[in-house]
């Protein structure tokens, strides 16, 4: 943002290193919407406070041991130490806590109608929208979409393990406990991308456990979830074909569901529309050829102790032919 610029102007080289984490779609200093904002104002106000209190005390330490060394009475000395070390920080410490109270309920306040449950899994993340109205979820995966300009309510809760869901660009974080829901209220303002990422950690894959996540004009919105409601398309080409041949075979519909197809599972993500989304395996690979042969022959290399065998006993030609039915799931 801005000010990260206005401050790497003030030194071409140190600086953007110290400041290498302003920028990027996950980033807290680049709010995307209502709750980042005001926690990265928190954030400024803050930093600046303790700049200008460091600097004062300092000076305050340089004032009397360097330049006035005279001894104070004790009365003098007495009120120094009850202004500056008791009345100043009960001040400055009491307004910031009820500042940070104030920026606290919108953050759980009731959403405008869309629910996404969110539930952490090991190490992927399960997404159910909720329409105003719906009685079943349209069913997602390692991926969460918002409508901008409206407030969305994130009811989380997970399978085995503590995670928590993060999306530093646009708000809080919020922590996911199996056998709870915790509900977290989001307000995204600007379009666009944001990563988000499980900041709790919860095992060998903790670092893996990301996901994208991408406002979108409302209208879009409304289409896209339209489209995310529908059944899978169908393969088209021989080597599709093949390849949803070579996924009945494997038996990965025991644990994937593709809607529209006899494969119903439902342990891991669902992969319906897989190929619309913009990551792989929880934000750390890419929907594309080589990262999907590269996945299914050797999940447990990539991303350790997650649930999915490696299937390396599979060869270039049906990896290949499943990935390209998996790249139609569109
Ligand atoms: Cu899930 Cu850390």
């Amino acid at each position: 943002m801005s000010i990260c610029r206005r401050i790497r102007a003030l030194h071409p080289v140190a600086l953007p290193l110290l400041l290498g984490g302003c920028d990027g779609p996950q980033s807290a200093l680049r709010p995307g919407g209502q709750d980042a904002a005001q926690l990265y104002l928190l954030f400024v106000v803050m930093l600046v406070g303790a700049v200008v209190l460091w600097l004062a005390l300092n000076g305050l330490f340089f004032y009397f041991t360097r330049v006035n060394q005279q001894q104070f009475s004790l009365r003098h000395g007495n009120r120094i130490i009850i202004g500056a070390g008791v009345i100043l920080p009960t001040v400055v410490v009491g307004s910031l806590l009820a500042w940070g109270l104030s920026i606290m309920p919108s953050q759980r306040a009731p959403g405008d109608g869309l629910v996404i449950r969110v539930t952490g899994e090991e190490w992927w993340w399960r997404v159910e929208y909720w329409p105003p109205g719906a009685d079943a979820p349209i069913v997602s995966a390692n991926e969460i979409r918002f409508p901008a300009g409206s407030r969305t309510e994130l009811r989380l809760t997970a399978r085995t393990y503590i995670h928590s869901l993060w999306i530093p660009s646009l708000g809080g974080k919020m922590d996911m406990i199996p056998g709870r829901e915790t509900v977290l209220t989001l307000h995204p303002d600007l379009e666009g991308f944001y990563r988000g990422q499980c900041a709790e950690f919860c095992g060998a894959s903790h670092a893996m456990m990301a996901f994208e996540s991408v406002v979108m004009a409302p209208d879009d919105f409304d289409a896209w979830l339209a489209h995310e409601a529908a059944p899978a398309s169908r393969p088209q080409t021989p080597m599709q074909v093949r390849g949803q041949d070579i996924f009945r075979d494997e038996g990965c519909g025991a644990c994937h569901a593709i809607r529209g197809t006899e494969f119903t599972g439902s342990v891991g993500p669902d992969l319906t529309h897989l190929a619309s989304r913009h990551s792989l395996a929880a934000g750390i690979m890419e929907v594309e050829r080589d990262d999907l042969m590269r996945w299914i022959a050797h999940t447990r290399d990539i991303k350790p102790q997650v649930a999915m065998p490696p299937y390396d006993w599979l060869d270039a030609e049906e990896l290949a032919a499943l990935a390209a039915y998996l790249e139609s799931l569109e």
